[in-house]
């Protein structure tokens, strides 16, 4: 199997990955934050641990800070919920994935809050910082933005609009799903109020894991209530980080295994893994060159793309062409949709989906090479 499915799921893991996570499994899988015997407090230490590598990551001061959470999805939910309050507005784009575009929803349709979907200006799905600022409303509370289109690659303008979020005292919440582990997060240089991550695609971890980070100052209400091991007595859900968002007991083994993941990440540097993907990237482009009928959506210069090649060939629907990479060449790819409908809209492809094709650090040269070769037959030699 040439697996090129990294943005839905990175695989394989670095080996320490596996290790940890076994590890964990056999010696100290007690309940973290709750118990206070022997191996409680190891799998305490643990869990710290994986806090203090994410915070090193993305240059967050305080480790506590971060909350670790199911996923993505289960990170958007807790902060765009989390933040939000009748009467007020957000500012987002159309590039957004569901776990951003269905809480915004869900909360416009009990009457609660409005947003505005700012558009892209190309078949890439680059989007203006200037169109985001125009979108701004006197009651604009938060701006939600993607580090990095789940679509098509493209690196969002997230540093730009950290400045004019900090200018006009609007919180900025950042989707990282795409961008972390590929592309540099410093939460204090960036104005980045909140910062939602995945801790299975780019950082290398187990499914299961992810984080929030809530800067100092910004108010959370909790969505989910429960034990946190803190102020039992007390009715009320405490609101202090990371507990607000912590309710129940952790994912302990996948955090162990994230750990390792940021860890490795850190030890190889993001820059060596930014010259990966530009390599692969290239070696797939160079190879597109001769075969004029396929349509390529995303940018072929690396800088600003986090490492996906989304395709279509004419004709063809994008399931049909997933499905036979799978079957007859072995290629794992993810056809369709992407769970990011508005993408779709804009970028004029709802009907047919897009091939997705996203490399990861483990790949080599040869398999985008190959994948290359057979999108070339696919076509019928047009
Ligand atoms: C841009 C973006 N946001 C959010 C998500 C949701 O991530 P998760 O599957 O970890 O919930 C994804 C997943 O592919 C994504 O690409």
């Amino acid at each position: 199997m040439v697996y090129l499915d990294n943005a839905a799921t990175s695989w394989p893991k670095p080996e320490a990955v596996y290790s940890s996570v076994n590890r964990f499994m056999k010696t100290c899988c007690a309940n973290p934050g709750r118990s206070a015997h022997q191996m409680a407090r190891v799998s305490s230490n643990i869990i710290m641990k994986t806090r203090e590598a994410l915070a090193s990551l993305f240059n967050i001061p305080n480790p506590l800070d971060i909350a670790f959470t199911a996923n993505a999805t289960h990170a958007l939910n807790m902060a765009i919920q989390g933040v939000l309050r009748q009467g007020d507005h957000v500012v987002t784009t159309v590039m957004e994935h569901n776990s951003v575009l269905r809480p915004l929803w869900h909360l416009k349709h009990k009457g609660l809050i409005d947003y505005s979907i700012v558009m892209p200006y190309d078949s890439c799905g680059n989007v203006s910082p200037g169109s985001i600022a125009g979108a701004i409303r006197p009651n604009t509370r938060l701006i939600v933005l993607s580090s990095a289109s789940n679509v098509t690659g493209t690196i969002l303008p997230y540093k730009e609009v950290g400045e004019i979020a900090a200018e006009k005292g609007i919180l900025f919440l950042v989707d990282a799903a795409q961008g972390s582990g590929v592309l540099n997060f410093d939460v204090q240089a960036m104005n980045i109020s909140l910062l939602a991550f995945p801790g299975h695609k780019g950082l290398m971890g187990p499914q299961g894991t992810g984080g929030l980070y809530v800067a100092p100052g910004v108010e959370m209400r909790p969505v989910l209530f429960g034990g946190t091991g803190s102020r039992s007595f007390e009715t009320i859900h405490p609101e202090f980080m990371p507990d607000v968002v912590e309710a129940g007991t952790l994912n302990s083994p996948g955090i162990a295994g994230l750990g390792a993941g940021v860890q490795w990440l850190m030890d190889v540097g993001l820059e060596r893994i930014r010259e990966k993907k530009k390599l692969l990237l290239e070696s797939f482009f160079g190879a597109m060159d001769h075969i004029p009928s396929v349509r390529i959506y995303s940018e072929r210069d690396a800088g600003k793309n986090s490492g996906i090649i989304s395709l279509i060939i004419p004709g063809m629907d994008s399931s049909d062409i997933g499905n036979i990479l799978d079957k007859k060449y072995g290629i794992a790819v993810r056809s369709g949709f992407h769970c990011a409908p508005l993408a779709h809209e804009a970028l004029g492809t709802m009907k047919t989906g897009l091939v997705r094709i996203s490399p990861g650090y483990f790949n080599a040269v040869q398999e985008m090479e190959y994948a290359a070769m057979a999108i070339r037959q696919i076509t019928g030699g047009r």
